[in-house]
C-alpha cells in the first residue's frame, strides 16, 4: 500500500491539505486520524469540512464525542458528516452507548474519527488513514495519507 507524505508548516496549511485530500472522498468513506494531542487532527478535519461546504463552525468533539454536520458533495448533493473524537472513551463497550457502531458503518455519511485506537474492533476494514506528526515546539507537521482495504466509496459493511 503506497503512503503519501506531505509537509505542513502551519495550521492553515494543514487545513488546505485536508481540503485537497477531501476531493478524493466518496459518500460512505471513513477517515481515521492519528497523532498525539495537538498534532492537528481537528485542523485537518476543518479542511475536509471546508471542501464539503459545511457552514457550521467545526470544533473539537472532545466532550460531545460525536459532532454532526451537514455538507455538500462536489456535485451538490447533501451529505452528513460525523466528526468523532474517541479520546475520552475508556473501553470499547462505551462506544455502544454513544451509537458509534451505527454511525461508523453508515453508508450515506462521511465519517471522520480521531483517536481510532480507542475503538477496539469496532472499525470497518476499508478506510483512509491520516497520520500527523511533529515536535511540540514547532509548527511543522509530517502528514501521511494511506488507503486501506478497497477503493474509496466501496461498501464498508462488515
Ligand atoms: N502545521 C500545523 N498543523 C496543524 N496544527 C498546527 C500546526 N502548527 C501548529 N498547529 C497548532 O496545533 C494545534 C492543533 O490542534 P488540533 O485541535 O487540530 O489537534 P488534535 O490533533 O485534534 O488534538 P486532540 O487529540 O486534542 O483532538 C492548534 O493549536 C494549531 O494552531
Ligand atoms: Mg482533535
Amino acid at each position: 500500500m503506497s503512503v503519501e507524505t506531505l509537509r505542513s508548516e502551519g495550521e492553515e496549511q494543514t487545513i488546505q491539505i485536508g481540503e485537497q485530500f477531501a476531493t478524493r472522498l466518496k459518500r460512505g468513506d471513513l477517515v481515521v486520524l492519528q497523532g498525539d494531542l495537538g498534532a492537528g487532527k481537528t485542523e485537518f478535519v476543518k479542511g475536509i469540512c471546508r471542501f464539503l461546504a459545511v457552514d457550521d463552525l467545526v470544533t473539537s468533539p472532545t466532550f460531545s464525542i460525536i459532532n454532526q454536520y451537514s455538507g455538500q458533495m462536489p456535485e451538490g448533493d447533501p451529505v452528513k458528516i460525523y466528526h468523532v473524537d474517541l479520546y475520552r472513551i475508556e473501553s470499547p463497550d462505551q462506544l455502544v452507548d454513544v451509537g458509534f457502531d451505527d454511525m461508523v458503518f453508515a453508508h450515506d455519511a462521511i465519517k471522520l474519527v480521531e483517536w481510532p485506537e480507542h475503538a477496539g474492533a469496532h472499525l470497518p476494514e476499508a478506510y483512509w488513514s491520516v497520520g500527523l506528526e511533529g515536535a511540540e515546539d514547532d509548527d511543522v507537521r509530517t502528514i501521511t495519507i494511506q488507503r486501506y482495504g478497497g477503493e474509496a466509496g466501496d461498501d464498508v459493511s462488515p
